[in-house]
């Protein structure tokens, strides 16, 4: 089915019912802090088909491979200019300990991964990460082992990876194959400190994160920034206790929050099997990153006033029951049109929280909750998450422009969510760009925008849309969620006027 085709199927069902007018100001005169391109990271851990099958296939296998890294996944991310990585987890860094993946393969022991299920072949471990996020261009994002792991262990690892020394862990990196050692600018103390990371109060943790980052040393030149374990969704006492305690001995603290249709984690809602109710639902409980986001960074400034340290959400995204008759440890699922705007939203509201949020890692790369690339031994495709990176990655390390927007809302029920989210930034050769995603399943949006301080003589755009709100791709119909070109717009005397498909994320280009 071309995009063409998928175009005009979008425009007969909008048709139907009547478009929402609205309004939208951008504030180019007042331009405002600069969006982290580490907003737009990526997290990768030991889960299910993440790593073993959808990144690591090994030197002999049939999938052409470097190293034994997949050269279809690395081609295919390499097009979301991925700033950041985390690794290891997640639960997983928890129980991980470094020595195991390092030295000749066939040495490396063998370990039950007790976070997800199975056996850890240790194949995939530190050059290995590393050799990865080379490739990727990809900054280092390392989650050191506070659960289960001591400070010495956390300083040798440090020590293993950065030192240019002639100490002998140093050495070691050089004997196993890395001559110049590698640059890791981010490292977490523990994960989930507060649940699988070790269950403990913030208290506690507050004196623990003291003590271990202490032991986060910077060797050879490179610089660390040392992120300390924060809460989940509006555990706000979490993060007070952190920042009354340990403020000056951080860099930045984490926040985690999964959107679960149902909110309930027993029966959370399918990937693919859902109504317009659980699309509403969906959305809406998406959205409330923004209230998170405010409310922690609310008590940081009380802290913090000169924002030193960032909100780093190094976990987010959907989260549903698994696949039907797949392995229940392996989180896996698909990935719809529906995940494409949570992205969107989530995305918007990221960029509009520049002043505090630094560093965001959605939840998984590959093969794991809302993923970017889903894989099946050979095979592999683009989810519709996946678009909604690649066309937002021009925000990244461009200087927000304030958005002020007057969405009608989108009801159900008794609930209502804005119908329209938006952000803008200009990058640094001046061009603008701003992301508008129409949140309505069967309403178009006509937004009426105006640009303040600036003349806009040309613009462009590229859209994301689909027939249905349960679109997705799959490894036999890989392009039914795809971009196209989006020319549903008029620009007259700077004047722009959008008319946004129901159900679709646009990114416009201005000049
Ligand atoms: O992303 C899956 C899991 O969710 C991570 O391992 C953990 O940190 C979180 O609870």
């Amino acid at each position: 089915m071309t995009n063409r085709f998928l175009f005009c199927l979008g425009s007969f069902f909008l048709m139907t019912a009547p478009a929402w007018s609205q309004t939208l100001v951008l504030r180019a005169d007042q331009p405002a802090a600069v969006i982290n391109k580490n907003i737009y990271g990526q997290f990768a851990e030991h889960l299910g088909r993440l790593i073993y099958g959808g990144i690591w296939v090994g030197k002999n296998s049939a999938i052409p491979n470097t190293n034994g890294i997949r050269n279809d996944v690395v081609a295919a991310l390499k097009e979301l200019s991925i700033p950041v990585l985390r690794w290891p987890g997640g639960c997983f860094a928890d129980e991980y300990h470094w020595r195991d993946g390092i030295g000749p393969a066939e040495k490396r022991p063998r370990r039950p991964n007790a976070s997800w299920g199975g056996v850890d072949m240790n194949a995939f471990g530190t050059h290995e990460f590393m050799e990865l996020a080379e490739m990727l261009g990809a900054d280092a994002y390392i989650n050191g082992n506070l659960g289960s792991g001591s400070p010495q262990e956390m300083m040798e690892w440090i020590e293993y990876m950065t030192s240019d020394s002639d100490s002998t862990l140093a050495n070691l990196r050089r004997q196993n194959g890395r001559e110049k050692p590698w640059r890791v600018p981010y490292f977490a103390v523990g994960n989930e400190s507060w649940g699988c990371g070790g269950n403990m109060r913030p208290e506690y943790y507050a004196d623990e994160f003291r003590r271990y980052a202490t032991f986060v040393k910077n060797y050879s030149g490179n610089r660390i920034q040392k992120l300390a374990v924060g809460a989940h969704d509006d555990d706000y006492a979490w993060t007070a206790t952190l920042m009354e305690r340990a403020t000056k001995q951080m860099d930045g603290i984490t926040l985690h929050y999964y959107t679960v249709p149902s909110g309930v984690w027993a029966h959370k809602g399918s990937a693919t099997r859902f109504d317009e109710k659980e699309w509403h639902a969906t959305l809406a409980r998406a959205l409330r990153m923004d209230e998170f986001i405010s409310r922690h960074a609310e008590i940081m400034d009380k802290y913090d006033p000169q924002k030193r340290a960032g909100l780093m959400v190094d976990e987010w995204g959907t989260w549903y029951d698994p696949e039907p008759g797949k392995d229940m440890g392996a989180l896996y699922q698909q990935n719809t049109l529906r995940d494409a705007i949570v992205a969107g939203a989530t995305l918007n509201i990221f960029n509009n929280h520049s002043d505090r949020v630094r560093m965001a890692n959605i939840a998984q790369m590959v093969n794991v909750l809302q993923a970017m690339i889903l894989t099946d031994n050979e095979r592999m495709v683009r989810t519709p998450t996946f678009y909604v990176f690649r066309m937002y990655k021009v925000h990244q390390g461009a200087t927000r422009i304030p958005v002020e927007l007057s969405a009608p809302r989108y009801a159900s029920g008794e609930s209502s969510i804005p119908a329209v989210s938006a952000s803008a930034s200009r990058d640094a050769a001046g061009k603008i760009h701003l992301s508008v995603v129409n949140l309505e399943p069967d309403r178009s949006a006509e937004v009426s925008t105006k640009i303040t301080g600036l003349q806009i003589r040309r613009a462009s755009g590229e859209i994301l849309t689909a027939p249905a709100i349960n679109s997705m791709n799959t490894f036999d119909k890989p392009d039914v969620v795809a971009p196209s070109p989006f020319t549903g717009y008029k620009l007259a005397n700077s004047q722009l006027v959008l008319d946004l498909p129901a159900r679709s994320v646009v990114v416009m280009e201005l000049e």
